[in-house]
């Protein structure tokens, strides 16, 4: 069967108050538009249209390489819309899929189904219809005596007895290809929003005689149309619960899934807990036996098994198997935490390689640096890389140990089993198996004590102290 594909995204979307333009608002991490992309592209259709109107640039970057695109200059309504493919799609023979680009939710199954269900009844138009709770802003499914569908009704456009049906237009439609494109040039804007709507084409069908079905689905939250910021959330919800119920179901355990927030490309290993508060993001791939402590923020970043993350905030980092990180830390882009590496609490990596089974236990910043393996880093040390213009690097040797309080002057080497001792500022280069100490030898000055005004006030508070008794 040749099948084509038609996504609707050129509509400005003035409801959302936004500068943004409407189908590329995300839902889960990813934009509505980019939803019904991969849903389309499951069908495997020869071609795929979007139409693009207003900052139609973004859209065509968001999606570039997947489908053709046709603008559509003015939005003058879906019908007039899906009139800009005529030049790719209008001579092709076969069965055209139409969906919207605000609605986020559908599955590529149901697509199927329609399909499936429109060549079985060999209509010219079959209309995926659902029962809605609160039809408000759908179109009507107006049916006639028999049962068949008459026509659809806008909100707008509608009577008070066309606004009490509860069974909506979802949007997505079926369609003979060469008739959808020879039944558009007869709609006309005659109507309250005085737009071409598409959905005049069914009452032409019906006119000429054409068959038209209607397949309803089963589940009216799939077909949830995005026009709003309220819908926006609502959809966002629902995605969520697929998502966690999808990890669930795939071995993953969510101690609280109400409040774990996990964006729709993010890839989950088996008996990885994922604690309340969680957020994981863009394209992050967490891998088996994994611990995700409560409130801790991960974006883009790859986590191999058994990795151990606690009430920390990862972005584009990488952490190898068995390290651990946390209370508090901040991996940043390009930091690359080998095997059974511990960093503990309010500890920065930015740009830097940590390897295997070092420890960087407290309280320092580790930038543009490359560690190697089994070093440890005391409390509290700084990996000076910048000089107010650029940035520098500097190299740890492995089985080097870093005194607490240190500094790092960068660019700088310091080789294997060589010592940096605490509370040193390291300038110079440090060879294997050498110790550096750079410090102010302590003097003790006797007596000096009483000669600052602290040594006073304190011998007034006893004073005073002495005085209560
Ligand atoms: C449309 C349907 C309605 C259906 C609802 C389902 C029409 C006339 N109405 O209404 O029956 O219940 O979807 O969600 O079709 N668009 C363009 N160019 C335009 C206008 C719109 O590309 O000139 C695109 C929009 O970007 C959007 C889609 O078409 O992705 C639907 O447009 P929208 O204005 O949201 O239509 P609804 O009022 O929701
Ligand atoms: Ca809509």
């Amino acid at each position: 069967m040749t099948a084509y594909a038609i996504i609707l995204a050129a509509g400005q979307g003035t409801r959302m108050k936004s500068k943004l333009y409407k189908v590329l608002h995300q839902v889960c991490g990813k934009s509505m538009v980019e939803h019904v992309l991969s849903q389309v592209k499951e069908l495997e259709p020869d071609q795929i249209v979007t139409i693009v109107g207003h900052g139609s640039e973004k859209v065509k970057e968001t999606l570039a390489g997947q489908t053709e695109f046709a603008l559509q200059k003015e939005q003058l309504g879906t019908g007039h819309a899906v009139l800009q493919a005529e030049k790719i799609l209008g001579q092709k023979q076969g069965l055209t899929i139409v969906v919207c680009g605000d609605t986020p939710l559908f599955k590529a199954a149901t697509f199927k189904q329609l399909m499936a269900y429109h060549q079985k009844k060999r209509a010219v138009a079959t209309i995926l219809t659902a029962a809605a709770p609160d039809p408000t802003g759908y179109g009507r499914i107006i049916r006639d005596q028999t049962g068949d569908v008459a026509k659809i009704v806008e909100q707008k456009d509608a009577t008070t007895q066309e606004a009490a049906v509860h069974e909506i237009n979802t949007g997505v439609y079926c369609f003979d290809n060469r008739a959808l494109f020879q039944a558009l040039h007869q709609i006309t804007n005659q109507n309250a929003q005085h737009e071409y709507y598409l959905t005049d084409v069914i009452e032409i069908f019906n006119r000429s005689k054409q068959t038209v079905a209607a397949y309803k689905m089963a589940d009216f939250n799939e077909s949830m149309g995005v026009n709003d910021r309220v819908a926006l959330a609502q959809a966002t919800a629902l995605m969520r619960q697929r998502i966690n119920r999808r990890l669930m179901e795939n071995g993953v355990t969510l101690i609280d899934p109400q409040t774990t927030y996990i964006d729709a490309d993010v890839q989950v290993g088996a008996d990885t807990v994922i604690e309340p508060g969680v957020v994981l993001r863009g394209q992050t791939v967490i891998g088996r036996d994994c611990l995700i402590g409560a409130h801790s923020q991960i974006s883009d970043s790859l986590l191999a098994d058994h990795v151990t993350v606690t009430a920390s905030y990862l972005e584009k980092a990488q952490m190898d198997y068995g390290s651990d990180i946390g209370p508090y830390s901040h991996l940043r882009p390009q930091a690359k935490i080998g095997p059974a590496v511990h960093i503990g609490n309010f500890v920065e990596v930015k740009k830097a390689q940590i390897g295997k089974g070092t420890k960087v236990g407290h309280l320092t910043y580790v930038g543009d640096a490359t560690l190697g393996q089994h070093i440890n880093v005391g409390c509290g040390c700084v990996f000076v890389n910048y000089d107010g213009v650029g940035k520098h690097h500097t190299n740890v040797g492995d089985y080097s140990f870093i005194g607490s309080a240190s500094n790092m002057i960068a660019p700088l080497e310091i080789a294997d089993h060589a010592y940096v001792a605490a509370g040193s500022t390291v300038t110079d280069d440090v060879a294997a198996h050498d110790m550096a100490i750079a410090r102010g030898r302590q003097v003790n000055k006797k007596g000096y004590y009483d000669r600052y005004p602290v040594a006073q006030a304190a011998k007034k508070a006893a004073e005073s102290e002495k005085s209560k008794k």
